[in-house]
């Protein structure tokens, strides 16, 4: 085996000093998925402008498309370019629904400085065993973890479920005890994707679960709480998409204002991934569009990052609150 990686040598943090300060402070770090370079210096700068601590999130299948090398060097790149910026906000690099000990172990081995292991879709006993083995190799190397009670609704790629059920709270306590996790996914309502909720025009989107949120928060005063599923499927690039040939007519995503009631609350993460996909994608289609001649790929992909970055430094401002929360 090669010499293992530690994430500090990438100038990357784990999440536990992020997650004290958001709880403290009242607001959510946020956690942006990305597949390629320009997600990923969007979502660096959006944070760096905005000064805001960051998670770069990535899920298993976009490591692989990434490529897990060329991923380790380009967040490694990353970190160097935000410090070249002047900014010293805090990084970490988390793996995203992680499946197996492997993946996780591999991560681990490869600069990853936070790991998921999203055992929901088990029964409650395999969770606890998968997550707690996770949770052991990673604590030995000062990595944090976030384990996953409840299932989301809604289909993302390779992370879909046919059915949903919210988090019981009763479960929690022992679930965090017998694992020893940093942090814990819940499922109060928000699903993965594009489509999150079936709503006729005019309706309000159905509200998300505040009473099972709170009723955790009693259990397990303090501890960090993290939400999937947590785009607010941003109108104007559906309408942008569905406006230059796109086809995302029913695209509907969660009301921003119970997403900041969210982040004032225990949750201190907030993931994010098909926001991301729609103002670059908006963007795209926009440009190819109006200039059908266009080839050269600096020339849709940049404005794209920069929407993304828009995108992000709005976010945080307005939605997660963790804005001017670093320097
Ligand atoms: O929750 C899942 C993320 O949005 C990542 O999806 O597997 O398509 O990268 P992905
Ligand atoms: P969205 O599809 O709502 O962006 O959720 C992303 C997510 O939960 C990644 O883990
Ligand atoms: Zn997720």
């Amino acid at each position: 085996m090669t010499t293992p990686v530690k994430y500090s040598e990438l100038g990357l943090v784990n999440t536990k000093e992020m997650f004290a300060s958001a709880m403290a402070g009242k607001y959510a770090v946020p956690a942006y998925n990305f597949n390629n370079m320009e997600q990923l210096q969007a979502i660096v700068l959006g944070c760096v402008q905005s000064k805001s601590p960051v998670i770069l999130q990535v899920s298993g299948s976009a490591r692989k498309y990434a490529n897990p090398i060329m991923l380790r060097h380009m967040v490694a790149g990353a970190v160097e370019m935000a410090r070249a910026e002047g900014s010293t906000i805090p990084i970490a690099l988390h793996l995203d629904h992680g499946d197996s000990f492997e993946l996780a172990q591999s991560c681990i081995d490869n600069g990853f400085s936070s790991i998921m292991l999203d055992g929901s879709h088990h029964s409650f006993d395999k969770n606890v065993e998968l997550t707690r083995q996770v949770v052991e190799y990673a604590h030995e190397r000062d990595v944090t973890v976030e384990g996953e009670l409840g299932v989301l609704a809604g289909v993302e790629d390779e992370v879909s479920h046919e059915t949903s059920h919210y988090t019981r709270p009763e479960e929690v306590e022992e679930f965090v005890s017998r694992t020893g996790v940093d942090s814990l996914a819940i499922s109060i309502g928000t699903s993965h994707g594009a489509y999150k909720f079936k709503v006729k025009p005019g309706e309000e989107v159905p509200p998300l679960r505040f009473d099972i949120l709170e009723e955790i928060e009693q259990l397990l005063p303090g501890y960090p709480i993290v939400l999937h599923g947590a785009s607010a499927v941003i109108p104007k690039y559906v309408e942008m998409i569905n406006k230059f040939g796109g086809k995302m007519e029913d695209a509907v995503g969660n009301s921003e204002e119970q997403l900041r009631r969210a982040a004032a609350s225990a949750v201190c993460k907030i993931n994010i991934d098909s926001d991301g996909r729609l103002a670059m994608t908006a963007i795209i289609r926009e440009i190819l569009t109006q200039k059908p001649s266009e080839f050269d790929p600096r020339k849709y992909l940049g404005p794209a990052r920069d929407e993304l970055i828009r995108m992000v430094k709005e976010k945080n401002e307005l939605v997660l609150g963790s804005a001017g929360r670093a320097k």
